[in-house]
């Protein structure tokens, strides 16, 4: 398979947040601009001309109602679970998915935290390459090339160096939603039987964006856009009936938030900002004995 395209999309969000002037910028994100090719290289180019950002905006959000609003607000959203888990204690983080998440690169927290990197190899492979030709890169990230759906997770992590009996905090950002229910469940179960106090932040769609049986503004435009791309959306869940279901895989949920509540905390009630509100975050904990 090629490497992610998906990916390549998120990486543009968070590049065009460097150049925001009208704002506070969520958070800064040198390496983004490294990983785009093609179109996304051109409309980071035409973002930072003058008077036209604003025009690249208004397309972009037309083409993908809410996404990039929601793709920036949640990356800012678990920058602050990474602060606050490490600031607790915890020395491992493992990315799940990571396609150009530079978080282990960005975040001066993590500089003295172990970081594990997991995603599909072809992904992987094109992320190593184009960070070969940047500075202001860390060196000693530890890159895992597992398919969640035809690998086994936990033994790769171990032959990594990762410690299943140390405290983790686990990312899974825009990744669940790419995958078949029985790998959700499987990864989710893995990180519900890990040491005491370990985390995981991850994203999630609403089941009826899935299945039809209910509607969000884009949601459409959105399910046909990302076939197009080879990367369809295949699982979601009913926020009602998440705690039970992770519940029974070992975890507590802590906090679940629709796009509109995360985008709200950064950007207050810009209505126009609309979209994306069954894009979800949670986070959820290992559950005590
Ligand atoms: C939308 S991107 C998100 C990337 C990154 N987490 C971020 O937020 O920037 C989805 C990622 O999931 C990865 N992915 C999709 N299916 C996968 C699978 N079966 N096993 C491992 N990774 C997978 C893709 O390679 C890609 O990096």
């Amino acid at each position: 398979m090629p490497a992610s395209r998906t990916a390549e999309y998120v990486a543009l969000y968070r590049a065009l947040e460097n150049s925001e002037r009208r704002r506070a910028p969520l958070f800064r994100d040198p390496l983004a601009s490294s990983f785009l090719t093609g179109g996304r290289s051109i409309a980071l180019g035409v973002a930072n001309v003058p008077g036209l950002r604003g025009l690249l905006e208004r397309y972009a959000d037309w083409r993908a109602p809410g996404a990039r609003t929601s793709a920036i607000g949640r990356t800012r959203f678990i920058d602050d679970v990474v602060r606050a888990e490490v600031a607790a204690g915890t020395r491992q983080i493992v990315i799940l998915g990571a396609g150009y998440d530079s978080r282990a690169h960005r975040l001066p927290e993590l500089a003295t935290v172990r970081v594990y990197e997991v995603d599909r190899a072809d992904t992987q492979a094109e992320k190593q390459r184009r960070l070969e030709l940047v500075e202001g890169k860390r060196k000693d990230v530890r890159y895992v090339a597992v398919d969640f759906e035809r690998q086994h997770l936990p033994s790769e992590l171990a032959d990594a160096g990762w410690r299943a009996d140390q405290r983790s905090l686990f990312i899974w950002e825009g990744v669940t939603n790419y995958l078949d229910e029985a790998a959700v469940g499987a990864v989710l179960d893995m990180v519900g039987h890990t040491a005491p106090d370990t985390a995981i932040v991850f994203t999630y769609i609403h089941r009826g964006v899935i299945d039809g049986t209910r509607q969000f503004l884009g949601a459409d435009k959105l399910v046909a856009s990302v076939k197009k791309l080879g990367e369809p959306w295949r699982t979601g869940f009913v926020p009602d009936e998440l705690p039970a279901f992770v519940a029974s895989l070992g975890l507590r949920i802590e906090q679940d938030l629709g796009a509109d509540d995360y985008r709200a905390r950064y950007f207050g009630d810009d209505t126009r900002l609309a979209g994306y509100a069954f894009y979800r975050i949670a986070v959820a904990r290992v559950q005590k004995p």
